[in-house]
């Protein structure tokens, strides 16, 4: 009897170490610039007071961290002076470390104190302070817990870049504005403060615009198809154009002013001059080509041949820049956009703009000749030029994607570089502002594990090579670096549910890129503190990517010409267990060791990873004709 309630004694013991060690477990994300664990915990008490010093400023943060802490732990929380719990407090005199949007943040057994030069920088801080209690925390419903403890800590905390983006095409496939401010939240919690809202493009245009209703009575409207979008069949006369939507102006300004409230710029995106079929649809003289007046909005049917000498275009997606109406159209355009969206930048696109129409018209050969301009990038560039001078009448800056840089950039213009990082050394070189936004590190839309197993893109960016993205790229002059952004473009994103799906975990990584100091980046801290966070996400029923724990398959050929098949995983601490037998393997199956040679009749390799006796990747099943065909 003694020998078991000592046995029980130990075992209670070690159950409230695990536990105690859980809740130490520090998992910020991004990663702060200084952070020292002191002894203790801070534990909530059951009425918790902030005191906010009687700051206006500080009232929405205030209100937000009593959501936090109130929801999911049924504890009072009172907004007020007097002897406070957490103490929100604006510096008096500018602490000049933490610039305008830092903070720090002491966790002491009693109290918590957040002090910063400005409002966004107590906000910051509040997002911190949240992510040091227990994931429960973030549960939409009472949760039962004993106790509600964060460790005590100093932290002091500042971003590397003033611009941390997160970009939404809501064009290729229309969120709502609910889905919109959940995307909102969401990133502002990791500290973004930029969001950008691609909102036109071929197949919608989502902004009322009043002095053009047929964008948005027209252009916002299409038919609907499911599938793999760019590949389906052209719209029939008799097929409703029910698939769409727009956002009315009090419909912006509300998604405006939430964002707002979160420390979120919104950053307006018109695509021109290419990318505008929904417009020419809704407005058929913009364009240089006869018959424009026949187009329709995409509906996700083929419309350009994509190659990398350029884009040729099945149809005239772009304004024409030798038609005055083209110009007309933007200043109306901008008018309303500059008065619906106080970010200083307006982003007018300039991607992927298909010149092939432009070649056969005769408009553009005056237009040439006239300007005097060379080729058809100069054409682009007088366009670009023309914009800039509308966007800054309207008080505005201009930014646009890299392609504005061909044929000579607008004197104010700033650059998001997108196709690799030159166009952002480039516009560096020339002292213009720069966003980097590489395909090769922060393209969201791109798959993130296997294809066999992922919604098809037509490339991959894992994990670990969005957490390599560097901002600032070398040979560029860091001054002219602001910051950068990650992108998800929607063709193959349906809804909301998959759009968190191909954010997270990489915008994880962007915000330490784009955050946190470079010195402080770690892949191998990161990993953990990931997992604690989808275990938030999980409580929080936002969705996440899990391809972390999936398999990457690497063929190859042994020196008979044989198919072998190589086997990795992102992170370590992962058993691979296979099967070539069409049967669902489990960790009793054979422990991937070394590269597999198939037997010569089989025609899958089916795999599941596991930690311990733990299943974490998804069953995957892999055709060995697959294999054979990538070795091509
Ligand atoms: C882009 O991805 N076309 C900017």
């Amino acid at each position: 009897m003694r020998k078991l309630r000592l046995f029980l004694a130990t075992s209670m013991i070690s159950v409230a170490a695990w536990s105690q060690q859980a809740e130490t477990r520090i998992a910020i994300i991004p990663e702060p610039v200084r952070l020292k664990r002191l002894d203790g915990y801070f534990r909530l008490p059951e009425r918790v007071v902030v005191a906010v010093s009687g700051q206006e400023a500080l009232k929405n943060s205030a209100e937000w961290l009593k959501r936090r802490l109130s929801v999911a732990t049924g504890h009072t929380v009172a907004i007020g002076g007097g002897a406070a719990t957490i103490r929100l407090l604006l510096n008096g005199t500018a602490d000049k470390e933490l610039g305008s949007e830092g903070y720090r943040l002491t966790v002491g057994p009693g109290t918590i104190i957040i002090k910063a030069n400005n409002p966004a920088g107590i906000f910051y801080g509040i997002q911190t302070l949240v992510q040091l209690f227990p994931p429960e925390i973030e549960s939409a419903s009472l949760v039962h817990r004993s106790s509600w403890q964060a460790p005590c800590v100093e932290i002091t905390d500042y971003p590397r870049f003033a611009w941390r983006g997160l970009m939404l095409d809501v064009s290729r496939h229309f969120f709502t504005k609910e889905e919109v401010e959940s995307y909102i939240d969401q990133m502002a919690r990791y500290k973004f403060n930029l969001f950008h809202w691609h909102l036109t493009d071929d197949e919608g245009w989502r902004v009322e615009i009043k002095s053009l209703p047929s964008l948005t009575t027209k252009g916002a409207w299409r038919v609907h198809k499911v599938g793999q979008f760019g590949t389906f069949s052209a719209p029939l006369a008799d097929e409703p154009r029910t698939e769409g939507g727009f956002y009315s102006q009090e419909d912006i300004r509300e998604v405006v002013q939430y964002a707002k409230d979160r420390f979120v710029d919104v950053l307006p995106e018109v695509d021109v001059p290419g990318h505008s079929l929904a417009a020419i649809a809704s407005y058929p003289e913009l364009s240089c080509t006869p018959g424009a007046d026949k187009y329709e909005v995409g509906s996700g049917e083929p419309f350009m041949n994509w190659t990398d000498s350029g884009n040729i275009a099945l149809v005239d997606n772009t304004l024409c820049p030798a038609n005055e109406k083209s110009y007309a159209f933007l200043d109306k355009v901008f008018t309303e956009i500059a008065g619906l969206f106080p970010f200083p930048y307006i982003h007018v696109g300039g991607d992927e703009c298909a010149k092939n129409f432009w070649q056969k018209s005769d408009a553009i050969r005056a237009l040439m000749q006239q300007e005097g301009l060379k080729n058809m990038r100069e054409v682009q560039s007088y366009f670009e030029k023309r914009v800039e001078k509308i966007v800054e009448s309207k008080g505005k800056k201009m930014i646009g994607w890299d392609e504005i840089l061909e044929g000579g950039l607008a004197p104010g213009a700033a650059v998001m570089s997108w196709r690799g990082e030159q166009g952002g050394v480039e516009a560096a070189r020339l002292n213009h502002e720069v966003v980097m936004s590489p395909t090769t590190y922060t393209y969201l839309d791109y798959m993130q594990g296997d294809p066999i197993i992922e919604s098809h893109v037509y490339a991959t960016l894992r994990l670990d090579k969005a957490y390599s993205f560097e901002p600032v790229p070398a040979g560029a002059d860091p001054r002219f670096i602001k910051g950068g952004q990650g992108n998800l473009w929607t063709e193959q994103v349906y809804n909301i549910r998959h759009a968190e799906y191909m954010t997270w975990p990489r915008a994880f990584a962007i915000a330490e890129s784009v955050w946190s100091p470079r010195e402080k980046k770690s892949w191998s801290a990161f990993i953990p503190k990931v997992e604690e966070h989808f275990r938030r996400f999980d409580i929080e029923s936002v969705k996440y990517a899990p391809c972390i724990y999936d398999p990457v398959f690497t063929p190859k050929k042994d020196e008979k010409g044989r198919l072998t098949i190589a086997m990795s995983t992102e992170i370590g601490g992962l058993d691979i267990y296979y099967t070539f037998d069409n049967s669902f393997p489990d960790r009793f199956y054979p422990k991937y060791t070394g590269p597999l040679l198939p037997p010569k009749d089989a025609t899958t390799l089916r795999v599941i990873t596991y930690r311990g006796a733990q299943p974490m990747g998804r069953l995957i099943t892999m055709p060995l004709k697959e294999m054979e065909g990538r070795l091509k």
